[in-house]
């Protein structure tokens, strides 16, 4: 690669249906940069020696995405703090002597909740629905917001209280609750925010929540974007707000972009015209 132009990349597998090279194009355009950003499909069993064809090329960093954020952590020789409480990464910085590993989707939420969607986390009671990676990687940045509560809850719960095991001296940190609760007795409590980080609306199975769970007063948000899942249907049924990802998924691009290129882009107006389309 010869041109003084920046590269970089967003890799995942399947990867045809991102939207992270329109974004970053949009916000590109928009601060009135050069670069190109491009989506790369590596093979599940090739991510080092994609990555690494990539430094060669001298890309400047690149957006990894599923199932490779757990590779892209080992990958990484640096870690920012978000992305070592995850021990996940989805955005890359290729340096001279070393590669830094930062996780950006945790900040993604909850700047969509507070800054977007107008719900603010402190002294809030919060139902985090997953126990895998995409659960894991939100965790840290919403107990910073300090809520009253985050209760974690997972079809296998023995995979919530590892989780609640690692995050708790977080938790105790900030003077959050957090609780594990088994799925069906999740009626019996009372939720400002319920969020679903399983990837059960992927394979569009359905997550046999009871829907009393939702309420009128309270925001149901699924990190998936793009479709009406079950969890979305059965919120609206209950009269709960609804939202889906798409905001986090912007959210998350324009950290990943200020971690690049030390601009803030704006993102409402992308997040609405992809909303319109
Ligand atoms: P990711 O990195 O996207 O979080 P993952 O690590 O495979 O992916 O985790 C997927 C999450 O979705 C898990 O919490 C999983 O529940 P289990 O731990 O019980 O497997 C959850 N999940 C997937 N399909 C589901 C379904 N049909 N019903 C309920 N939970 C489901």
């Amino acid at each position: 690669m010869t041109d003084l132009k920046k590269h970089f990349a967003v890799i995942g597998n399947p990867i045809h249906h991102s939207l992270s090279p329109q974004i970053h194009a949009v916000f590109a355009k928009e601060t009135g940069l050069d670069i190109a950003y491009e989506a790369v499909l590596s093979p599940l069993d090739q991510f080092k020696n994609t990555m690494h064809q990539l430094i060669q090329q001298k890309f400047t960093g690149a957006n990894v995405t599923l199932p490779f954020k757990k590779e892209a952590y080992q990958l990484a020789t640096t870690h920012s703090s978000y992305a070592s409480i995850a021990e996940a990464v989805n955005t890359l910085e290729f340096k001279e002597n070393e590669i830094i590993g930062h996780n950006t989707d945790g900040i993604g939420l909850v700047r969509d909740l507070e800054q977007n969607l107008d719900t603010h986390l402190k002294n809030k009671k919060i139902l985090l629905i997953g126990a895998g990676g995409a659960a894991e990687g939100v965790i840290y940045s919403m107990l910073e917001k300090t809520p009253s509560e985050l209760t974690l809850t997972n079809r296998t719960i023995e995979k919530s209280n590892v989780i609640q095991n690692k995050m708790d001296v977080h938790a105790k940190s900030f003077d959050v609750n957090l609780n594990v609760i088994e799925i069906a007795k999740c009626p019996h409590q009372y939720f400002d925010v319920i969020i679903n980080a399983t990837s059960a609306s992927l394979s569009d199975d359905a997550l046999h929540m009871d829907p009393k769970v939702f309420h009128e007063g309270c925001l149901a948000y699924d990190m998936i974007y793009g479709k009406e899942t079950s969890f979305i249907e059965q919120a609206k049924s209950q009269g709960s707000k609804i939202s889906d990802g798409l905001g986090m998924l912007v959210e998350q691009a324009a950290e990943a972009f200020s971690i690049w290129h030390h601009i803030k882009p704006h993102t409402k107006s992308v997040i609405e015209s992809l909303r319109a389309l």
